[in-house]
């Protein structure tokens, strides 16, 4: 899904619409929270982390305003945003970088104005200043996509896998790449293996080709990092006439890719329960804007180091989905329903599947 034309540079959004000159809330001024998401090639982030975020946010405090921006994947971009969302008056910043390290230039500005900063799905990197970081197991992704792959591969002796990683400048990619490591490492032949900036698919896509005309079309098994560098691979080994398709692995549980799984062009994914994380979020945010205390429990006293210092964190726990759980998982979570997944063309696999 593309939503890049679609979505404005930055967006205000207000609840309420006060009336004249009355504040809503008992003469306090409305608090302002900002959400600065990476990217718009990935579904995930205009499709599930907004609308959460928004909702949540609403239901607990209704006059509150929302600053939403989302940074088309362009470091730079992000850095504009982040400090219109200051000047605009934003009480706290809640960033999922583009790029990690780059970011602690924006934590510098809002910590300037003591602005509180929530590092969101991507760890923020080099920066004492930051306040929070709320995110999944990312080492437990790559861990799932490694174990699951080992699995489909079934023993196979000598097994020949291509890795096709996430964004460098991205601290997950890194997480998730050596969770398969410590999987796979020992266990099958890496033969070729790529890190794909911006998390593109084209790139994946080209990156597939590559190592298909390499290895001669012979390849047992992909270690995709997320579902649209898996779909780039499955488009390649599709072009290069690559039958029967070797395993591939994913993450996000995008429907596209749970389509693909039902169909068997993909092996599995990894669902990440976004509406926990993007509520936590909204409930962190809101408390921060507000100066009410953020209870013990939201991290239990959980600290992830991003080199500068230890952040308190919330990492919550990410399931491996293949055809065998869809229906236990997304469907029985609500990610998506029988009737988003089950149109004409995956009638049948859908019965089969248990999920009808
Ligand atoms: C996120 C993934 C996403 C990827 C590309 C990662 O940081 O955790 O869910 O697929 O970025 O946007």
């Amino acid at each position: 899904m593309r939503f890049a034309k679609l979505v404005p540079t930055l967006v205000l959004v207000g609840f309420v619409v006060m009336a004249c000159g009355g504040s809503g809330n008992g003469g306090t001024t409305p608090k302002k929270i900002a959400l600065l998401l990476p990217e718009s090639k990935t579904a995930r982030y205009e499709s599930k982390d907004r609308p959460f975020f928004t909702d949540k946010l609403k239901a607990l405090c209704s006059d509150c305003q929302l600053i939403y921006s989302n940074a088309n994947q362009d470091a730079p971009t992000q850095q504009t945003q982040a400090e219109a969302a200051l000047t605009n008056g934003a009480n706290v910043l809640v960033l999922d970088p583009v790029d990690g390290a780059a970011a602690a230039a924006i934590v510098a500005k809002a910590k300037a104005k003591n602005v509180p900063v929530v590092s969101y799905d991507r760890l923020i990197l080099g920066t004492a200043d930051l306040n929070y970081y709320l995110s999944f197991d990312n080492a437990a992704v790559g861990a799932l996509q490694g174990t699951a792959l080992l699995t489909a591969l079934n023993g196979k002796a000598n097994a020949s896998v291509v890795m096709i990683n996430g964004d460098p400048a991205d601290n997950n990619a890194k997480l998730f790449k050596q969770g398969a490591h410590s999987i796979l490492d020992g266990k099958v032949q890496i033969k070729k293996e790529y890190d794909t900036p911006s998390w593109s698919p084209d790139t994946a896509q080209k990156e597939m080709a590559g190592a298909l005309v390499a290895l001669g079309n012979k390849v047992d098994g992909v270690l995709a990092a997320n579902d649209g560098t898996g779909g780039g691979a499955i488009a390649a080994m599709k072009a290069a006439g690559v039958k029967p398709l070797p395993p591939v692995t994913g993450q996000d549980a995008e429907l596209a890719a749970i389509q693909r799984i039902l169909a068997g062009d993909q092996y599995m994914t990894v669902y990440k329960a976004i509406k926990a994380e993007a509520e936590a979020a909204a409930t962190l945010a809101y408390d921060l804007a507000t100066g009410t205390a953020v209870p013990t429990s939201m991290t239990n006293g959980k600290t992830v180091n991003n080199g500068a210092k230890d952040i308190p964190s919330v990492l919550l726990t990410p399931v491996a989905v293949t055809k065998a759980n869809i229906k236990d998982t997304v469907v029985a979570d609500g990610f998506w329903t029988k009737a988003d997944i089950c149109t004409a063309d995956f009638a049948t696999a859908c019965t089969a599947a248990g999920i009808s």
